[in-house]
């Protein structure tokens, strides 16, 4: 079979921009799909997201993609300019395509609240069918990923439907989270370029003097996926749809659910390059150093007794740590415990994390921010991994910490439910701890659970022996993305 035409779409790919999973997934799918082979499925992959002013100034080595300068994109009032430059995706053949556009993109964040950020993402859609013309390439598949890339299958459809050029190609714009929808007054729709396609958009949020980028991408993608199997199913039912099951429930054939898959290179203990010691499954002790170390950090007192429970995560609804403020602080009245906390997010979460921090200051500890080094080390220093999501559509981080040897604490959701199973320590299988109900009781009860196991370490080992034996790799979740592009394509 011949090799696809594929051309990733997101708002952010990792090391260059991120905020979330996101970005980890792009990197480690472009990756995989781009290997050549025997090593990987050898696809020609290009990656695109936006030249934000933080990439420009991280020194990151880019030159002009030859022949895809000087783009113009007309609007109906306006017209952007913008330049792609290039640069390769680290350890791989895949070239990632940066959307140079200061005017849009030179803003200290990623994500703004200024009045042209739909316009911003119109711009990344747009620029990418016309970097293709620019270049002559058709892609296969556009792979589109959240509200970001909503409207291009649109625009491929419209504005971009006379050029034959994209006879054949066809869309999958992958939800990562039905939290974000991307929401605008409809008002926007002219300075898009869409004020004639309000046939083609959703009528009920038209009526209500809205559109939505995430429900266009639905209405118009060829194909649609969700990062994993469980929550594939949960966005078709009024609790987790978030005002989209309905319409979901309609393209419910065209939808699937693919578990993310993980970057092994980067997330290893036993090469990890951000970690000062190395383990595997059959010698921990780097382990053991890794804690020593992490706490040492941290500025608690270490005692490799007393187990450390660490959290790493966007502070925000989503990630359910409103469960804690019934639940941990009993323990850590109690326990001989250490509680480790790296995020940042809503106000609440960040100001609750601090008053534990200040309540027992030699048992928790916090990072409020983002430090990718740090995200690693508790990985790899932790004990046990806190994910009591609300709702969580794959997650990345329970896998990490089971590579880690960290088993995680879930609840039975989306993703989490879909790659943590429940240690037994009669039958010596499973991987992890699971709660079904969201809440604090059930959430305390699985935490005594933990404990109770902790307290039989040559149990733990086998726990953490099996966790860090799944393997969650592209190598084993890529294929069923390249299932899904073959189908559209044949
Ligand atoms: P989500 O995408 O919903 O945030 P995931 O578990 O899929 O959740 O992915 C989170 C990713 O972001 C992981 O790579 C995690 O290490 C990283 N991350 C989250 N918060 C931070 C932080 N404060 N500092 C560093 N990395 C973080
Ligand atoms: C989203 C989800 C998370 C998922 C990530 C990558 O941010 O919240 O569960 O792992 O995207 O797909």
């Amino acid at each position: 079979m011949r090799p696809l035409r594929l051309c990733l779409v997101a708002s952010e790919v990792a090391p260059f921009a991120k905020t979330g999973g996101l970005a980890d997934v792009l990197t480690g799918l472009g990756r995989w799909l781009g290997r050549k082979p025997p090593a990987g499925p050898g696809h020609e992959v290009r990656l695109f997201l936006p030249y934000y002013q933080r990439i420009a100034e991280r020194d990151v080595a880019t030159k002009p993609l030859p022949g895809a300068s000087n783009l113009e994109i007309r609007f109906p009032n306006r017209t952007i300019r913008c330049s792609i430059r290039t640069t390769p995706l680290p350890q791989s053949d895949v070239l990632v395509h940066l959307v140079d556009c200061p005017e849009l993109y030179g803003r200290p964040d990623l994500y703004t609240e200024d009045a042209d950020e739909a316009l911003r993402f119109a711009v990344l859609c747009r620029a990418v069918l016309e970097t293709c013309q620019r270049l002559q390439w058709a892609p296969d598949v556009v792979h589109c990923n959240d509200w970001h890339t909503g409207l291009l299958p649109l625009y491929l459809r419209t504005t971009y439907a006379w050029d034959r050029l994209f006879a054949h190609t066809k869309t999958l714009l992958t939800i990562h989270n039905i939290g974000y929808q991307g929401v605008f007054p409809d008002s926007q729709l002219e300075a898009l370029g869409l004020g004639e396609q309000r046939a083609h958009l959703h009528h009920g949020d038209l009526r209500d003097g809205r559109f939505s980028c995430l429900k266009t991408g639905v209405l118009h993608a060829n194909k649609l996926s969700t990062v994993s199997r469980t929550y594939a199913r949960e966005i078709l039912t009024p609790e987790f749809g978030m005002g989209m099951d309905e319409l979901l429930r309609t393209r419910e054939h065209d939808l699937f659910g693919i578990v993310n898959g993980v970057d092994y290179g980067d997330w290893n203990p036993g090469t990890d390059p951000l970690l000062p010691h190395h383990y595997n499954a059959n010698d921990l002790s780097g382990k053991a150093q890794m804690k020593a170390a992490l706490l040492g950090r941290m500025g608690l007192p270490h005692d490799p007794r007393a187990p450390v429970f660490g959290v790493v995560s966007r502070l925000t609804a989503q990630k359910g740590f409103e469960l804690f403020a019934d639940s941990i602080p009993v323990f850590l009245q109690r326990e001989d415990m250490r509680l480790l906390v790296l995020g940042s997010g809503e106000t609440q979460h960040e100001k609750y994390f601090q008053w534990l921090r200040d309540t027992w200051p030699n048992k928790v500890a916090v990072y409020r921010g983002f430090h990718d080094e740090l995200a690693h080390w508790i990985e790899a220093g932790s004990d046990v991994f806190l994910m009591p999501s609300r709702f969580e559509p794959c997650g990345l981080n329970q896998m990490y910490s089971l590579r880690y040897g960290t088993p995680p604490v879930v609840r039975r959701t989306g993703g989490l439910a879909d790659t943590v199973q429940a240690w037994d320590p009669n039958t010596r299988q499973g991987n992890g701890f699971l709660f079904d109900a969201f809440t604090s009781q059930a959430l305390a009860g699985t935490i005594d659970w933990v404990l109770r196991n902790w307290r039989d370490q040559r149990g733990w080992r086998e726990l953490v022996k099996n966790g860090m034996r799944c393997d969650f790799s592209w190598e084993k979740q890529g294929p069923e993305y390249v299932g899904l592009y073959r189908s559209l394509v044949s």
